[in-house]
């Protein structure tokens, strides 16, 4: 298996890592050697019901439609070992002190929660983390965030989400690093460091690597659906990012919802057993996704609930989240001899670990009076300032629309996005995720501009918030309602208040993507359009001749032919988090130069994907004149390269040199590129390293990222970047021997600034 070498992001590390303010260390952590020898001798103490307890995660608030009494009676019985779903501090510490003191052990409850990408104070949604192509980002905010969460009670957090996603049509594209392998391993070790430290201990957060494994390839990009995974791609790309956070020291993984090749993840004993704990020998815990061991009856998997059970433990899972079916049938299993004890001491033994490992047997308490200082504390809105401009993708900018100038006397601020507080921190904020929010005060771009200039008129044309057919998962749990689209009147009178405020404006600022609610969990589209009458809007704006710049804010590339022609500039801020309007006003007037470039392949339309750049040759390459493999009415590449994004300086790339053109299998090869910043201001360039394998015992991809660095020039400034190509990074899973293998081979090395990049070299590996 790949290991990748750990990608020295330095760039502003110092800086952003100032921003995170030392919290001392509650108790000192234990090495795993003394976790286990308290975890065995706990063990032999306790009796069969208790040690099912340890493998129940009770849900902590009651959902409607999907149940959850309160456990109490439960925990008081040593019958629960997490609680999900609960952010309340003094409900958990309620529960707490049932388990600690009520139960005839004492063993406490580890609470859980989805701490994605910030806990009060948001940071920019995964997928915009991963555009900033710079791990440290990743990094800080995951360190901040587990600050918060460890104070308000949280220890365990189902963070990262490291699924590769081929196909933007898949809502929960956002929640991850996008397409590729490498770059999504990179940021899935920097997630772990940035939770659990460099152990876990009393001042970690214990991160929870889901989706195990396959949930991104989903059929048709619907949500849930199955997948059809051959190894081969498993090995060399599904698993790339799993098995490099196992490495990194992941504390517990999740089993995803769909089948795998039929087999539902949840059971799949070839994914639980065989891969992360035979081949990658993986010491942690696995528990389900929400209510997954219930789910193998519908899928036609298990018989009953006692079958689920069983066939959740044969297959190695560890723990059953909120569905209750563990804590219901093992006990028959055990007494039926369909389950031995010692299979169950092997699946609580890493819970209990964990629990020590973490200090929670030692403090099992919040600090109540100490949760709201925390969670508010200034330095995290810097810090989210910060990483969210340095996640920003600029796609377009003719004639130098950007930055704009401070001078300008009249914006028009158009789009439903431009001041919607809603919808800036994206999905799976905690508080917000089901209709508590409202505490972290998020700022717009339209506040961000008016705070910005004082001085200038600035007036908001929201336009219709879309009309959605669909529910998305936020709506439903804060009791939204569908929205009807306008009526053909509503839409004339918005598009002429468009077009007057955009006349009377020196400069349109259009404000526009996607609800946060269409992104993320059951938030496939079909269609990638700006929804609603968003389009219409941005034309009435571009007919009147004044500049217009695009912002977008979305959780997946969406259709933007028709702007990427006519609209001069296009920033990509995703779901920026709780400061995005100031980030968003800090790149736009030249605070900060973007340098983030795209973690996906950006489609013309839906009709293309899956589309992702690291695809085979075909029989029919696509740039020969006929017969090719893509599509007759939309053009073969892409409308925006994987690894792409602008600058407001230029960057040059040349002198790629390899240290030798040949290595034997095995060795390694220092590559060195020159790159200068050719412009008038200083800003980010990305190196990116991409090679092609010409021949062997398999089709290999056209290209695939092996290396990338993030740094910073100021103008004229040159520096060399070397990277290396060896064993990890030239190797694959061969499908004809399946074992990973160096073959004797051509190949291609490429270095610039995409994955386009033309700069290129040959490398000759020998046997
Ligand atoms: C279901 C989601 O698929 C998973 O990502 C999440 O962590 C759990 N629910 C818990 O909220």
């Amino acid at each position: 298996m790949r290991n990748f070498r750990p990608v020295k992001s330095l760039v502003l590390l110092g800086c952003l890592l100032a921003f995170t303010i030392h919290i001392p260390a509650q108790s000192a952590a234990i090495s795993s050697a003394e976790a286990h020898r308290r975890a065995e001798a706990l063990l032999k103490q306790m009796n069969l019901d208790e040690k099912i307890g340890q493998m129940n995660q009770a849900a902590g608030m009651v959902i409607p439609g999907l149940g959850g009494d309160k456990p109490d009676d439960l925990i008081a019985k040593g019958g629960v070992g997490s609680v999900l779903w609960l952010i309340d501090v003094k409900e958990i510490n309620r529960l707490q002190h049932l388990a600690v003191e009520k139960s005839r052990l004492h063993i406490p409850i580890l609470f859980a929660f989805d701490v994605i990408h910030g806990y009060r104070t948001a940071f920019p949604v995964p997928l915009a983390m991963a555009s900033s192509w710079d791990p440290s980002v990743e990094e800080a905010a995951q360190r901040y965030a587990g600050q918060d969460a460890r104070a308000a009670g949280i220890l365990w957090t189902f963070t990262p989400m490291v699924d590769i996603a081929r196909d933007a049509r898949w809502g929960r594209i956002v929640e991850g690093a996008g397409e590729d392998p490498y770059l999504g391993a990179a940021m899935a070790r920097a997630q772990v460091r940035g939770f659990q430290g460099e152990t876990v201990g009393p001042d970690s957060v214990l991160v929870c690597v889901k989706h195990f494994a396959g949930y991104g390839a989903a059929e048709g990009g619907r949500d849930y659906d199955s997948s059809y995974i051959p190894e081969e791609l498993m090995q060399n790309v599904y698993l790339v990012p799993f098995h490099a956070a196992a490495d990194a020291g992941a504390g517990s993984f999740m089993s995803a919802y769909m089948d795998l090749n039929d087999v539902p993840a949840s059971g799949n004993h070839w994914l639980l057993s065989d891969v992360l704990r035979n081949q990658w020998g993986y010491k942690g815990f696995v528990v389900s996704d929400a209510f997954a061991v219930g789910s193998l009856q519908v899928h036609g998997f298990a018989k009953d609930p006692e079958d689920a059970a069983l066939k959740g433990v044969s297959a190695g899972l560890n723990m059953d989240m909120a569905s209750g079916t563990y804590v219901k049938n093992i006990s028959k299993l055990v007494s039926a001899g369909k389950i031995t004890v010692a299979q169950l001491d092997e699946m609580v033994l890493p819970i209990l670990e964990a629990k020590y490992k973490l200090g929670l047997f030692d403090h099992p308490y919040v600090d109540e009076s100490k949760v709201e200082t925390t969670l508010n504390r200034p330095e995290g809105r810097e810090l989210s300032r910060k990483l969210a401009s340095r996640s920003m993708v600029l796609l377009k900018n003719e004639h130098n629309t950007l930055p704009l100038r401070k001078d300008l006397k009249k914006i028009a601020v158009i789009g439903p996005l431009a001041d919607s507080t809603h919808d800036i921190e994206g999905g799976w904020t905690v508080e917000g995720l089901f209709g508590g929010g409202g505490k972290s005060h998020p700022v717009t771009v339209f506040a961000a501009l008016k705070a910005l200039l004082p001085g200038a008129e600035i007036t908001a044309v929201p336009g219709p918030v879309p009309g959605k057919t669909f529910l998305g998962m936020v709506d439903q749990f804060s009791g939204g309602k569908p929205v009807p689209p306008p009526t053909p009147e509503e839409t004339a009178d918005w598009l002429s208040k468009v077009k007057s405020a955009a006349a009377d404006a020196d400069t349109v600022i259009a404000v526009m993507g996607e609800m946060a609610s269409m992104s993320s969990e059951a938030a496939s589209r079909a269609s990638m359009n700006l929804p609603g009458i968003q389009e219409q809007m941005l034309e009435a704006a571009v007919a009147s001749g004044k500049p217009v710049v695009l912002v977008l804010e979305n959780g997946r590339p969406v259709d933007i032919n028709w702007a990427s022609q006519h609209v001069p500039a296009i920033l990509e801020a995703w779901f920026p988090g709780t400061e995005g309007g100031n980030a968003v006003a800090d790149v736009l007037f030249g605070e900060v130069n973007p340098g983030g470039k795209l973690p996906i392949s950006w489609a013309h339309s839906a009709g293309e994907e899956p589309l992702y750049y690291n695809h085979n040759l075909t029989h029919e390459p696509e740039d020969r004149p006929n017969f090719t493999s893509r599509y007759w009415d939309v053009a073969s590449k892409p409308l925006y390269p994987f690894g792409y994004g602008l600058s407001y300086t230029n960057f040059k790339f040349e002198n790629l040199k390899l240290g030798k053109a040949s290595v034997k299998a095995g060795e390694a090869t220092e590559v060195r590129v020159d790159v200068t910043n050719s412009g008038g201001v200083a800003g980010d360039a990305v190196a990116q390293v991409y090679i092609h394998q010409r021949s062997g015992s398999a089709s290999r991809p056209v290209r695939q990222l092996e290396g990338f660095k993030r740094v910073a020039l100021k103008p004229g400034e040159k520096q060399t970047l070397t990277f290396t190509l060896g064993k990890n990074e030239l190797q694959f899973w061969d499908p004809q021997t399946k074992k990973w293998v160096v073959e004797p081979s051509t190949f291609d090395v490429w270095a610039g600034e995409d994955s386009t990049a033309t700069l290129h070299a040959e490398l000759t590996v020998t046997q």
